[in-house]
Formats: structure tokens, C-alpha cells, sequence
């Protein structure tokens, strides 16, 4: 990998499927023109936020290898997945592991739980024998606070959904992926076991691991930390670190997610969760117009005539927005900045 390539780069992304013809046929973009880098300097987590249906887990499936893009490019390590001939995919299933929400559908009914833990062990050759893989099992399980005891040898109906989640993160710690996509894993958990795991998380970043965190919770985002991107319908609307993007929303639909009510407490001030909101019942976005434009309380003739591309504001972070492009606000203000997006970063 050149040393300037980030670990991950999604270049122009765009993935579509049909319509039903109930509404209205034609295609929906459910990733359209996404583009971003993740691990560009060293290990990190980015989060990605969203309402339902935004496309969030039609990007993971892309990243993972589980779906082709239709336009663009999904670089990982500097190569496009397009490329990847079969003892390259071998590495890329194994170098990037994907965790959802909830893994009961990963785990086989009629095997014990330890068959996902021996499984990537062996189909990875990472013990060298039968005594390494239980030590190397015990240990990844004492990693995520599980007794060995209390789980191996169970069926997945004999264990809590917190505790088949706790086995996914210790399959983490034996296969020490380089990127993990998570997609909503801790939806479906209690808020001690949601802390943990996202503590995890942070742990393993600084053991070298990058995450691409997807979550409706965008608390979870702060907590997190680190970078956050903001799609809806297909589009990356804003991006930057979560920081800035939460003391100062730039895009009007980010806007929207915080909380109206002001609260001393900055965590507080996000909405605890995005609502799940059947956005794509109506039109589809036009291509040549933002898509937000029918919710947006700022819309302006040019937000119907042309698409808005990620600018930078004022305040660091990139949004997709003619708020922030003088040459349609008319406002010149010395304190707004605006450039456009450079093609090779968002945020960063
Ligand atoms: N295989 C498919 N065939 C047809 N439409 C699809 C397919 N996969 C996804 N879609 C549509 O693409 C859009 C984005 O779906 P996606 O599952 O990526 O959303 P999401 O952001 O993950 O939503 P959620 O938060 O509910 O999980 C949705 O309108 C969905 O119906
Ligand atoms: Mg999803």
C-alpha cells in the first residue's frame, strides 16, 4: 500500500434497484455518489449516521464484498474490490470482518457457539494446534468479559443476544481484522453492554484497528468520537469531525436530527435516536436538485436547479449544501470560506 493511501477509500459510490412500480418504477439510488476515506492516518473510526433507508447498510454490504457497486469504486488498501481475484478476497474476508446488529443469523442453530470462534481459526490457519485454538479462544473470550464456561459448548438459543454480540467482538479479537464494519451492533443491547462494547471499539483502535461504525443513535457517534458522516437518501449531506458537526450542524437535515431543546449537557443535545421514517415513499430525489429540498426550511431556486456538492464551512466540516457557497447566498461573508470539497478527502 502506498503511504498515502488510505486504508479504505469509497470513490464515487453509486448502487441502485429497481422501483416497485406501486411507487412509481424507475431506480432508487440508494448509494448515489458517495465518497470518502477512511484510515488515512492510522487506525480510526468513523461513524456513519442516518435515518432508515438512507443506505447505510447497502454501503456496508458493497465494502464487505457482499454486493457490487454500479458506478465508482471501492478501494481497500489502495486496490479496487473490482480487481480482487479469489486468494485476494480470501485476505479481504479475513482483514475486514463485518459485525451487525444482531448475529444470530451469522451462527449455525445445530452448532455449538464455538464453531464461530474455531472456524475463522482455522479457515484463517492462525493457531497451531488444537491446545493454541481453546488458548486463543479463552483468551478472546476473557477479553469481552465472558467466562469460557459459561459459553462454549451452548447452542446460540442458549445464550442472551448480549452474549452472542460479546462472541462476535471476540471473533474480532482472534481474527485482529484491520477494518470493521459495524452496522447498528449495538441497536438491539442494553446501555452497560452497549458501553462496553463501544469501549472495545476504542480499544481496538488503538490496538490498530479502523471501524466504519453505522448507528441511528447519534450519541453513540459521540461517544465514539473521531470523524462522523451524514447520509440521507443515498447522499452524504455533511461530514467532519463529530465534534464540530455537533456543536455546529451545517446541514439543515443535520439540524433537523439535533434536539430543538438547548441543554447544558452536549451529549444531550443529539436526538438519542434518528426516526426510522419511510423517506423514499415519495419522489425520488431529482439528480440535478438536493435531495432534501421538499423538508428543507431553507430552500433556495437553486437547491431545485442543481445538485449541492460538499463544501467545506466555515466551521471544518464539509456539507452538501448552497448555504455555503456564496456564489448562490449572495452573502460574500468574509467569515464564510467555502471550497469546494477536494475530491480526495471529506473531513480528515
Ligand atoms: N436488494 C435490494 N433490492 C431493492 N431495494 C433495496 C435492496 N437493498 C436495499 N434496498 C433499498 O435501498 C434503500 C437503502 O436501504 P438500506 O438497507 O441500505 O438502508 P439503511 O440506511 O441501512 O436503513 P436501516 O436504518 O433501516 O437499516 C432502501 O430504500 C431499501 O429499500
Ligand atoms: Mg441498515
Amino acid at each position: 500500500m502506498a503511504a498515502e493511501e488510505p486504508l479504505l477509500r469509497v470513490e464515487h459510490v453509486t448502487r441502485s434497484f429497481p422501483r416497485p412500480r406501486a411507487e412509481g418504477g424507475g431506480l432508487l439510488h440508494a448509494c448515489d455518489d458517495v465518497t470518502f476515506d477512511l484510515g488515512r492516518e492510522g487506525a480510526e473510526i468513523v461513524s456513519l449516521v442516518g435515518e432508515s433507508g438512507s443506505g447505510k447498510t447497502t454501503l456496508a454490504r458493497l465494502i464487505l464484498g457482499l454486493d457490487r457497486v454500479d458506478g465508482g469504486h471501492i478501494r481497500y488498501r489502495g486496490r479496487s474490490l473490482a480487481t480482487l481475484g479469489a486468494r485476494d478476497w480470501l485476505a479481504h474476508r479475513r482483514e475486514v470482518q463485518a459485525v451487525f446488529q444482531d448475529p444470530y443469523g451469522i451462527y449455525n442453530p445445530f452448532y455449538q457457539v464455538d464453531r464461530v470462534l474455531e472456524q475463522p481459526l482455522r479457515r484463517f490457519r492462525l493457531a497451531s494446534g488444537r491446545a493454541d485454538e481453546r488458548r486463543r479462544m479463552e483468551e478472546a473470550l476473557g477479553a469481552v468479559d465472558l467466562r469460557p464456561a459459561d459459553v462454549l459448548g451452548r447452542f446460540p438459543h442458549q445464550l442472551s443476544g448480549g452474549e452472542r454480540q460479546r462472541i462476535m467482538l471476540a471473533r474480532l479479537y482472534l481474527i485482529r481484522p484491520r477494518l470493521i464494519v459495524a452496522d447498528e451492533p449495538v441497536s438491539m443491547i442494553d446501555a452497560a453492554l452497549r458501553t462496553m462494547f463501544l469501549n472495545i471499539l476504542l480499544d481496538l483502535r488503538q490496538e490498530g484497528m479502523s471501524c466504519l461504525f453505522i448507528t441511528h443513535n447519534l450519541q453513540t457517534a459521540f461517544y465514539l468520537g473521531g470523524r462522523c458522516l451524514v447520509l440521507y437518501r443515498g447522499r452524504l449531506v455533511e461530514a467532519g469531525q463529530v465534534d464540530d458537526i455537533l456543536s455546529h450542524p451545517a446541514h439543515p437535515y443535520t439540524r433537523m436530527l439535533m434536539d430543538s431543546v438547548p441543554s447544558a449537557d452536549p451529549g444531550q443535545r443529539w436526538k438519542d435516536e434518528i426516526p426510522a421514517r419511510a423517506v423514499e415513499s415519495g419522489q425520488a430525489p431529482l439528480p440535478t436538485a438536493c435531495a432534501f429540498v421538499d423538508r428543507c426550511p431553507a430552500a433556495m431556486a437553486i437547491c431545485r436547479a442543481e445538485r449541492p456538492r460538499l463544501r467545506q464551512t466555515h466551521t471544518g466540516q464539509h456539507a452538501a449544501c448552497f448555504l455555503y457557497d456564496p456564489a448562490h447566498t449572495g452573502l460574500g461573508d468574509a467569515n464564510r470560506t467555502p471550497q469546494a470539497c477536494p475530491d480526495t478527502l471529506v473531513g480528515g
